[in-house]
């Protein structure tokens, strides 16, 4: 594109031999007598450059550079100053201008100068289109890695349901007990006002809690009758299991306290590690409370579903004791049990 340059001089002789000068060097000219005069060829064409004398009649280079700057901030101005008015150039390079010339301007320096100025401005347009370019790229990217973590994260969501189902399907009288221990769980860890990363954890935890069943033998899961001692004890293991299965994959090492230790009491009482109270990981507490629930309202090889009122009198019973008497309570007083 051809540059355009505006020349403001009340001297003509000088605007003619500058425009001259600078035709030479393959740019247009135009030339303006005051700063009036050049501000309406300014409004009415494109410049992409004005060289202007400071002191003119009507309106000098001082009050046109401001009025150019505040329509057109980035437009290059070069001013041209006698020597005894130094410091309105220096305003002038307060104000924005881009270069001044002492009077009796050089042609060559005036050329080398409006040179220099495209030059940077050049620089600065490529600079600037690099950025947005840049900046296009990074959202771009950013919006595919983040379908991608969200297909990911779905992906190992499912996969780790289809896990939790295969845990349950050890015990056929414990069909989508996983997820419903999960959904439960969450909903007490909402109330809880757990973090989104927290709640995401507990989770993968609920659905793996009794990962450890895949290590006990079906005879067992599935005995019509109660489970003698030393059968119990056998049970007992699944926590212990649990975590030898997960250990050492680097994604269940935050599970693993849910897995190992959901069957604490909060008495103290519990397996595998008699913990109490609040020694006991919050999320294997909360855990402990569906868990309950869920088991006791399925039916059992040995004995009849209960109904809603015997569970919730027998868990209330067990404030306390078996549970965390808070979570608890908000399970009860919530209703969290029909969800
Ligand atoms: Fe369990």
């Amino acid at each position: 594109m051809e540059e355009r340059i505006l020349i403001v001089d009340d001297e003509e002789m000088i605007c003619h031999v500058m425009s001259r000068r600078l035709m030479r060097e393959g740019y247009s000219c135009a030339t303006a007598r005051n700063g009036k005069e050049a501000l309406h060829h300014f409004y009415k064409n494109n410049f992409s450059l004005i060289i202007s004398d400071i002191r003119m009649p009507e309106m000098d280079g001082i009050e046109l550079l401001k009025k150019v700057k505040a329509v057109h901030p980035n437009m290059l101005v070069i001013m041209i100053t006698a020597y005894p008015e130094i410091d309105l150039a220096l305003e002038a390079m307060r104000l924005g201008a881009y270069d001044f010339i002492i009077k009796p301007a050089d042609l060559e320096l005036v050329a080398m100068s409006v040179k220099r100025a495209f030059e940077k401005k050049r620089l600065e347009e490529e600079v600037e289109v690099y950025h947005k370019n840049l900046e296009r790229l990074v959202e771009e990217r950013t919006v595919k890695l983040q379908q991608a973590y969200r297909t990911l994260k779905k992906a190992y969501l499912d996969s780790v349901k289809v896990l939790a189902e295969a845990i349950d399907a050890k015990d056929p009288y414990l069909r989508g007990h996983s997820d419903r221990v999960r959904r439960m769980s969450l909903q007490i860890a909402t109330l809880l006002g757990f973090s989104e990363e927290r709640m995401e954890i507990l989770e993968y935890g609920a659905l793996l809690h009794d990962i450890g069943k895949i290590g006990i033998k079906d005879e067992i899961l599935r005995k019509p009758e109660a489970l003698n001692p030393a059968e119990y004890e056998m049970i007992q293991e699944h926590p212990l299991i649990g975590v030898k299965i997960v250990e050492g994959i680097d994604f269940f090492k935050d599970k693993i306290p849910m897995i190992r230790n959901h069957h604490e009491r909060f008495d103290g009482q519990g397996y595998p590690d008699g913990l109490a109270g609040e020694h006991i990981p919050l999320e294997a507490r909360i855990i402990a409370v569906p868990d309950a629930f869920d088991a006791m309202a399925s039916l059992r090889p040995h004995r009849k579903a209960m109904s809603l009122e015997a569970i919730l009198f027998e868990m209330e019973e067990q404030k306390g004791k078996q549970f965390d008497p808070n979570i608890l309570e908000i399970f009860i007083k919530e209703k969290i049990y029909k969800a």
